[in-house]
């Protein structure tokens, strides 16, 4: 009777969205496989907390014991329409039953060139464009590098402290969120600077945050140190950036950075590069985060929600840059059928509602939290633009030393109360929901959060 009551009682709130844990985390099942993942998975996976996944819908994912999350972190800010929509299942379905695979590098299909007369369509720019089709995040970066070093015949590519762009290679040495990510791997790319990223809360120019929004002196360094010592700008293929920082800290450029660095690039021959592989898809609110600021980069690269969860990596050029010839590059899988037919879909439904629905409640989540600095004295900064927002947590708020440990403890609190979050830079919250999201899920959430901040402020 009791497990009647209980499978009834998972149903509702699955219905209803609602998280329940009903077994200890993690339960029975899941501590079967997180062994068997233990001896055969590779341990360079840097898992927060045990969750093991059995299936999910929209906002909600059911562990292989039943219970029950509510979805903060949409696979890494990639289910950008929610889990499983039956729109994108419906044509990944029709898809794999009329063509899996052919290969775009050897081969024509129809979906390869209309994701591409897609892309070039919403992406910033008004010249023409050309696509080029990966299958991940860090090869729409290789492959944004290499057009820019293609068609300048220059080496060298300016990228910012606290970047990621992934961790091949050619992105991993743009790559400078985490050295671990680094560590043994060298020697990396020659040729790539890193200048000081535009974080306001922690100004590299040491002005106050205020000062720092309006005034933003970061892209400066690039022509008045950089170029005069190190960088000769007559050998810098490209600037790369992310037009909000990701696994850096979430964190919010003024757009005088981005107007600066564009403004740099036109003056010497550079391709500005932006990477929105997270910061894209409708995420911010609009469909590129770039639109806030109106600077258009000369390629932009794509990933992550594109394609709802199905591997597809995305490099829009503008067409001069893309003067390379047959066999420069390409790859087996890249705009892989069932993925280009994913993203189809994925981007009609985020044009159609869910990125005015990021706008809304990333304007609902910013309004609820703006006084948690004040209220939690773990609180050093909230910011964000649309879904993409960051919870900074500090050990004291005079000194902003940033309080890790403490941000780690609230995502395991967090998990345990059934919210699934994640971290970012060294010491931040990251709230990135699928796009999906509505206001019952975002109260939830604060007040998980809310709840788990100030349990670990007690312990302080
Ligand atoms: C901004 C950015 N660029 C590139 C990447 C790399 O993407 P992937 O993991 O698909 O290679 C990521 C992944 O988190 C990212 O956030």
């Amino acid at each position: 009777m009791k497990t009647k009551l209980d499978a009834q009682s998972r149903e509702t709130r699955l219905r209803e969205k609602l998280p329940q844990i009903s077994t200890p985390l993690p339960g029975p099942n899941a501590q079967k496989i997180l062994a068997l993942d233990r001896r055969y998975v590779s341990p360079s996976y840097a898992r927060d907390y045990p969750c093991v996944a059995k299936r999910a819908e929209g906002m909600i994912v059911e562990d292989v014991d039943g219970n029950i999350f509510l979805d903060f972190s949409a696979g890494i800010a990639t289910v950008s329409t929610g889990h499983c929509h039956p729109k994108v299942v419906g044509a990944i379905q029709r898809q794999a039953g009329m063509l899996i695979h052919m290969s775009g590098t050897d081969f024509y299909y129809p979906l390869l060139a209309q994701v591409a007369e897609k892309m070039a369509a919403i992406t910033p720019g008004d010249f023409p464009k050309r696509v080029y089709f990966g299958n991940s995040g860090t090869e729409a970066i290789e492959a944004a590098i290499k057009i820019a070093r293609y068609h300048t015949r220059r080496h060298r590519v300016i990228a910012f402290l606290g970047g990621f762009h992934g961790r091949t290679f050619g992105s991993l040495s743009l790559t400078s969120s985490k050295s671990v990510q680094r560590e043994r791997f060298g020697p990396l790319l020659p040729g790539v600077t890193h200048a000081p990223y535009a974080y306001p809360y922690r100004c590299p120019c040491r002005r106050d945050q205020n000062q720092c929004a309006k005034d933003c002196c970061c892209a400066d360094l690039i022509d008045q140190t950089l170029f005069r010592t190190i960088a000769p700008p007559q050998d810098v293929a490209a600037i790369v950036v992310e037009p909000v920082l990701g696994e850096g800290g979430y964190v919010v450029p003024p757009a005088r950075f981005l107007r600066r660095l564009r403004e740099i690039a036109d003056r010497h021959g550079i391709v500005l590069i932006f990477d929105e592989v997270q910061s894209g898809m409708g995420r911010t609110g609009r469909m590129w985060a770039a639109e806030h600021s109106g600077v258009v980069p000369d390629i932009l690269a794509a990933a992550k929600g594109i394609a709802s969860g199905m591997p597809l990596g995305v490099t829009v050029a503008r067409a001069d840059l893309m003067d390379w010839g047959p066999g420069a590059h390409a790859s087996t899988f890249g705009g892989n059928p069932i993925a280009c037919a994913a993203a189809l879909e994925t981007i009609r439904l985020v044009e159609e509602k869910y990125m005015a629905n990021a706008a809304i409640m990333g304007k609902y989540l910013l309004e609820k939290l703006a006084d948690w600095p004040r209220r939690h004295s773990a609180v050093g900064d909230v910011r964000g633009l649309g879904l993409m927002i960051g919870i900074e947590l500090v050990k004291d708020r005079s000194t902003r030393e940033p309080d890790g440990d403490g941000r780690n403890r609230v995502i395991r609190r967090a998990f345990e109360g059934g919210l699934l979050v994640l971290g970012c830079g060294d010491s931040t919250i990251r709230l990135m929901p699928p796009l999906v999201v509505e206001k019952h899920h975002a109260d939830f959430a604060l007040d998980v959060l809310d709840r788990a901040i100030a349990e670990v402020e007690g312990e302080r």
